[in-house]
């Protein structure tokens, strides 16, 4: 009797153990599997971004800035000691003659900031979103090839682009890969609108004329060279002048309120030529090193609007007693 009553009980014992043991080994597997569903989300939405390279040391990152900080590993070169340097992104959103290929020009006597310049004024790079995605990526990967190219050291790169080159347009796409790749936005405009004409229709002008030498020139190094430039004074349509002006107004303010999500700072041509504090502030605002930055480009239309638009007094009465009436007598130019 003894026996069989423990050879019954063994087995109880063990079939306990077992069940336990195949208990513990379901739990281990069920585990298992749903570490494997959820852990590879997370390196894979790293490696899209292209932020987080495995050697570099974001640790002093404040977490709302690791967005606007990145670490591109170009294809063509290596970033050999500067690899670690983070690169900001920007773009600097203008309008024709308000100043951007001279801010441009200063930007990229910093040693540490390359901008490509108006790389959308060739329509083929703009012709759908996904070729303006396209283009920004190699811009943003420091593999586009200009001679703003600084390479390796290179602590924020972008480009300039005009309001009216498709910006309006996909603006709501453009704003979101703004904020998903982490690109700061430097809206760069002029406040007297009516300049800003003059200069639109004297380089317009100079387009056929040709007035330096037979050669077109939207800008100019020397005195002589803009002089020249100058001597034209346009005739403004006075039936479109109000609506014109209203116009450009109008596409800077809808610009303001289309990028107002992203990170942004709004610069005036006429503060960058008054005070040496705008350009300290654009330093900072794209994280480089400040330095005293240089442009040879010389300021073509340094005179009085009076001695500068051939039907000055029909313009006077014009915008006498309109919203525009400052731009007739504020100054851009030191004299
Ligand atoms: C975008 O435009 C390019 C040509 O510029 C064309 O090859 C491509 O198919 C277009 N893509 C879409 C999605 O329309
Ligand atoms: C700026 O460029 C210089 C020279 O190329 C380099 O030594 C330096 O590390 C760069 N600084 C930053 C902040 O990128
Ligand atoms: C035009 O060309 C002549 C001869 O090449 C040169 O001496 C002169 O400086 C040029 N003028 C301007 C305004 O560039």
């Amino acid at each position: 009797m003894f026996p069989s009553k423990t050879s019954t009980k063994i087995p109880y014992v063990l079939q306990g153990v077992l069940l336990l043991f195949v208990i513990a080994f379901g739990v281990q597997i069920c585990f298992l599997c749903l570490r494997q569903l959820t852990v590879p989300l997370k390196p894979k939405e790293i490696s899209i971004k292209g932020k987080v390279e495995a050697t570099c040391d974001i640790s002093n990152i404040q977490p709302e800035e690791i967005r606007y900080v990145h670490f591109p590993r170009p294809k063509t070169y290596s970033r050999e000691a500067c690899a670690c340097t983070p690169v900001g992104f920007f773009v600097i959103l203008s309008m024709q003659r308000s100043g951007s290929g001279w801010f441009e020009t200063l930007l990229n006597s910093h040693p540490n900031i390359s901008s490509n310049g108006e790389i959308f004024h060739v329509k083929t790079r703009r012709s759908n979103m996904s070729k303006i995605q396209k283009t920004l990526d190699t811009v943003y990967s420091l593999e586009w090839i200009s001679s703003a190219a600084k390479n390796e050291c290179v602590a924020a790169v972008g480009l300039k682009w005009m309001l009216n080159q498709d910006v309006m347009v996909h603006h709501r796409q453009i704003a979101n890969y703004f904020n998903w790749k982490g690109v700061s936005v430097i809206f760069l405009f002029r406040r007297n609108l009516l300049r800003r004409l003059i200069s639109v229709l004297a380089n317009s002008y100079d387009r056929d004329a040709k007035l330096i030498n037979g050669t077109h020139k939207s800008h100019v190094h020397s005195r002589e060279e803009a002089d020249l430039l100058a001597q034209f004074r346009p005739t403004l349509s006075v039936s479109n002048l109000i609506p014109d002006l209203t116009s450009a107004e109008r596409m800077m303010a809808d610009s303001l309120e289309y990028f107002k999500s992203n990170r942004h700072m709004i610069l005036y041509y006429e503060d960058l030529l008054k005070s040496p504090k705008a350009l300290l502030d654009a330093q900072e605002f794209l994280r480089v090193p400040v330095r005293k930055l240089e442009s040879r480009q010389v300021k073509i239309h340094t005179k009085p609007l009076s001695e500068q638009i051939n039907n000055w007094d029909d313009v006077y009465r014009t915008l006498q007693g309109s919203q525009y009436e400052h731009f007739l007598d504020s100054p851009d130019y030191i004299s």
